[in-house]
């Protein structure tokens, strides 16, 4: 399994199997991937180590790894893939593991979390730009949605007009986007990508 096969998926529950069965060597296979460490880095700009945070498309919990090691202790984790899932569950970062697809209904409670992250989902054939409403209603009002994004997708696919549909309704507040970086993805090479991030709209 590789990056390349997963982006050849016909559908979700394709797409679930391709990760569960990459799950094991993912981490050996991505190396030191772009995206994570840009983005807790961003992260803990805004929220401190009590922040309840979720890590959507957490996939083997690079990022709540990374989060963890700065002293952030409220972590939650969400995937497609029960595969990915078992290997963030075996970080002992996560107080909680869910599974559940972005872009579909969350079984979360509205308004519970201080910030949701999402590295490396909002692409091709991953996590449509719909997923960000629920991402929005599960967030606290004044909270942070985190995101990264190829500069290129962000105008070529539907985000761009989904994110500032959402700032035109008073959803969110944009705050930040990051220069881009190098995505280091070795299957991939020469893909940027940049951290975004949103405050939702307070009370
Ligand atoms: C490229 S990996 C990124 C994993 C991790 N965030 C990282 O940076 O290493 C993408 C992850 O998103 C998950 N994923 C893809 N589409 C999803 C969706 N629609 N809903 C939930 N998870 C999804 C995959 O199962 C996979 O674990």
């Amino acid at each position: 399994m590789s990056a390349k096969n997963v982006f050849e998926a016909r559908g979700t529950a394709e797409l679930a199997a391709r990760y569960d069965e990459w799950a094991a060597s993912y981490e050996s296979d991505m190396g030191d991937h772009g995206g994570p460490r840009e983005a807790t880095e961003v992260l803990a700009r805004y929220a401190g180590p009590d922040a309840h945070v979720l890590d959507a498309g957490c996939g083997t919990g690079l990022a709540g790894e990374l989060l963890a090691a700065r002293g952030f202790r409220n972590l939650e984790g969400l995937d497609l893939s029960p595969g990915m899932l078992r290997e963030a569950a075996g970080k002992g970062c996560y107080a909680a593991l869910h599974q559940g697809i972005l872009g579909e209904p969350l079984n979360l409670p509205s308004s519970s979390f201080d910030a949701v992250l999402v590295v490396g989902v909002f692409a091709r054939v991953h996590a449509p730009s719909s997923s960000l409403t629920e991402l929005v209603r599960i967030s606290k009002p004044g909270g942070y949605i985190v995101f990264t994004l190829r500069p290129e997708f962000y105008v070529d696919s539907d985000f761009k007009a989904t994110m500032t549909a959402l700032s035109e309704a008073g959803s969110w507040r944009h705050v930040e986007t990051t220069k881009p970086f190098d995505g280091r993805y070795k299957e991939f090479p020469g893909i940027d990508l940049q951290v975004w991030i949103f405050e939702t709209r307070k009370t």
